[in-house]
């Protein structure tokens, strides 16, 4: 059988050059000093030179770390059986995952629409909820990241992301996030199908929304006959510690976004679980929203093994949480200068560095001592931990460790 080959590392950077990005090179060259990716496993990344790297960023794919057996195992016997389905043809590995996700909320989101990535279930949902209510405007947060399609883009907040593409969708609000009142003030003229939120705004630097003002904002927005929507498509799953942020809340959302993390870091994965009334329009109308690769039982397969590995590792996960939150607030009181605040939950950290711009010369030299974390692409000041939950706190110390090390180095910056 004819093989081909896997790049050198200066075909793949050239290659990148060519036909991506100069942009994706350069970053790409210096983070690996030439090297590029070779093996994956568990919290580490082996390079083409042998140097093995702690991952912490991916964006939040790898919860589960790097080829989890669970999802690998289920992977290899679903490419025995049926790993593209016809899509006319009921398949029992989509169905079985259907029923177990929505096991995990309560009764009242029992819809569920299924695809491959944060935008689509981000489209999806605004599309839901502005078919059912008939009314085309959308709140969104000031800060939030909802993805790069465009109707995703409309509610993300990034100007460099927009530039140049508007108009966007017209009829989106971005609401300020400490006002308890602000979806009340919008929904008066009668126009507003859904108000939008990350439980915890990612991209946007890893802040924490209130949620007594969350609360708030879902009862008036249900008292105007509107959808709340929890894009939990980077906070859910465990990630901040709760399966599901909104619903620990007692947030009562008509729909809730799940994506990265959902098919345990293997397969895309992404899903809308709504309430019956969110999904009436898909409910009349099976083709009115569909994608081919929608409920894919090889991405099922590695959804159903992730939501049975979850509840096993997460007694671990938490405790690492705890000893990373711990560290960090220890590095932030070492290191006052260069570090404005450190905020988040569970594997989900964000570290706010004193000068603007930072973050970027940061995580080329975290990089070089052997730690990989991602931006926050709304946020160029904040550097972003998302470790998988198999970490162990050897790595954890490690990791805090490099952050010591780097911040030292970085000190002519602050
Ligand atoms: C909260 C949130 N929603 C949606 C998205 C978009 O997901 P994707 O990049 O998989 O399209 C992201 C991506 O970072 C996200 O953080």
């Amino acid at each position: 059988m004819p093989r081909v080959a896997p790049s050198s590392p200066k075909d793949a950077i050239a290659v990148l050059k060519r036909h991506f990005s100069p942009g994706a090179a350069l970053a790409a060259k210096v983070a690996g000093m030439g090297a590029i990716e070779a093996e994956a496993g568990g919290a580490t990344v082996t390079l083409s030179n042998g140097r093995r790297l702690l991952d912490f960023g991916s964006y939040g794919v790898t919860l589960l770390g790097h080829r989890h057996p669970a999802v690998v195992t289920a992977l290899t016997r679903e490419m025995e059986r049926v790993p593209t389905a016809t899509r006319l043809l009921a398949n029992p590995t989509t169905t079985a995952f259907a029923v177990e996700l929505l096991k995990r909320y309560d009764g009242s989101l029992s819809r569920i629409w299924l695809g491959s990535d944060g935008s689509d279930a981000v489209e999806a949902s605004l599309k839901l909820a502005r078919r059912r209510t008939g009314r085309m405007r959308i709140l969104s947060v000031e800060g939030a990241f909802h993805g790069k399609t465009l109707g995703a883009l409309a509610l993300t907040t990034g100007p460099s992301f927009r530039a140049g593409l508007d108009p966007l969708l017209k009829e989106v609000t971005h609401l300020c996030p400490e006002d308890p009142l602000a979806v009340r003030k919008e929904v008066s003229r009668g126009d507003v199908a859904a108000v939008i939120f990350e439980p915890v705004l990612g991209e946007g630097g890893v802040r924490p929304l209130d949620p007594s003002i969350l609360r708030r904002w879902v009862d008036d927005i249900h008292a105007a006959e509107g959808f709340a929507i929890s894009d939990e498509v980077q906070t859910g799953l465990g990630r901040c510690g709760m399966f599901s942020p909104s619903m620990s809340a007692g947030l009562e959302p008509d729909g809730v976004l799940l994506g990265k993390a959902l098919g345990g870091g293997l397969m895309p994965l992404s899903a809308v679980v709504a309430t019956e009334s969110l999904a009436a329009p898909m409910v009349a109308d099976p083709t009115w929203h569909t994608c081919s690769f929608g409920g894919h039982p090889l991405a099922c397969a590695a959804g159903l093994a992730t939501l049975a590995t979850l509840p096993e590792v997460q007694p671990h996960a938490q405790e690492v949480g705890a000893v990373l939150g711990r560290g960090l607030t220890v590095l932030a009181e070492n290191h006052g200068d260069a570090i404005k605040d450190v905020r988040g939950a569970g594997l989900m950290w964000g570290i706010e560095l004193a000068s603007p711009g930072a973050a970027g010369v940061a995580l080329i030299e975290l990089a070089h001592r052997g730690l990989l974390l991602s931006p926050c692409l709304s946020s160029d000041r904040t550097l972003r931990l998302l470790p998988p939950m198999v970490t162990s706190e050897e790595q954890v110390d490690q990791a805090l460790e490099i952050l010591s090390g780097t911040m030292d180095y970085l000190q002519p910056f602050f």
